[in-house]
């Protein structure tokens, strides 16, 4: 039985972490698979133990595909063990890093038919030349009103990867539900 890991991803980040988790996983003896929640079409449901999803922010959401995909396999998800992180860069400032300090993650909890046993939220990356003009200049905006860093040259990574190797082992530790 393997961990399925999906992720929803815009610029990659949430897909490096993804696979950082998967290879934390992989060294405590869990297999996982990693997929695109965009591109999961067909789950093989019983050949998994434990499921984890990860979503971005863009502009105070998360790809509506998420919500769309945690309704349609609700009955699935809830009938694992899981685990949710969402990835954004507030949560650059620790103490919005929490399910409970980071709104975008708590309004998901809040509204979300599929409650996952464990949830992380971790700071994402900026990266600025990689970014449309627009983007580039929203962000820097952003950044400006909210003390970041302004400097368009720059990319910076703020995923703690400690705390996502902390993650893993939580989800390794994830067991089976009772059936109810
Ligand atoms: C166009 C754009 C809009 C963003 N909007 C937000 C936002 O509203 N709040 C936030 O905390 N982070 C925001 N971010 C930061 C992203 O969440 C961060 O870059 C994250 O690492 C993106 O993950 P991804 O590469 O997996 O999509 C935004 C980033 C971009 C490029």
């Amino acid at each position: 039985m393997k961990t399925l890991i999906l992720f929803s991803t815009r610029d990659g980040q949430t897909r490096e972490i993804a696979s950082f988790l998967a290879s934390e996983l992989g060294e405590l003896g869990v297999s996982t698979d990693v997929v695109n929640l965009n591109r999961a079409e067909k789950i093989d449901w019983p050949a998994y133990e434990r499921v984890v999803i990860g979503a971005s922010i863009r502009y105070g959401h998360f790809n509506p595909a998420l919500d769309n995909f945690v309704k349609q396999h609700q009955q699935h998800l809830n009938a694992l063990p899981g685990a949710f992180f969402s990835v954004n860069l507030v949560a650059r400032k620790p103490e919005k890093r929490s399910p409970q300090t980071n709104n975008y993650t708590r309004k998901f909890l809040l509204r979300s038919p599929w409650q996952p046993d464990e949830c992380a939220v971790f700071a994402g990356a900026l990266r600025y030349p990689r970014y449309r003009w627009y983007d580039r200049f929203m962000i820097r905006l952003i950044m400006k009103m909210t003390g970041g860093e302004t400097d368009t040259r720059k990319e910076v990574v703020y995923t703690d990867w400690q705390q996502v190797s902390a993650f893993a082992r939580k989800i390794a530790q994830l067991n089976s539900k009772a059936p109810v």
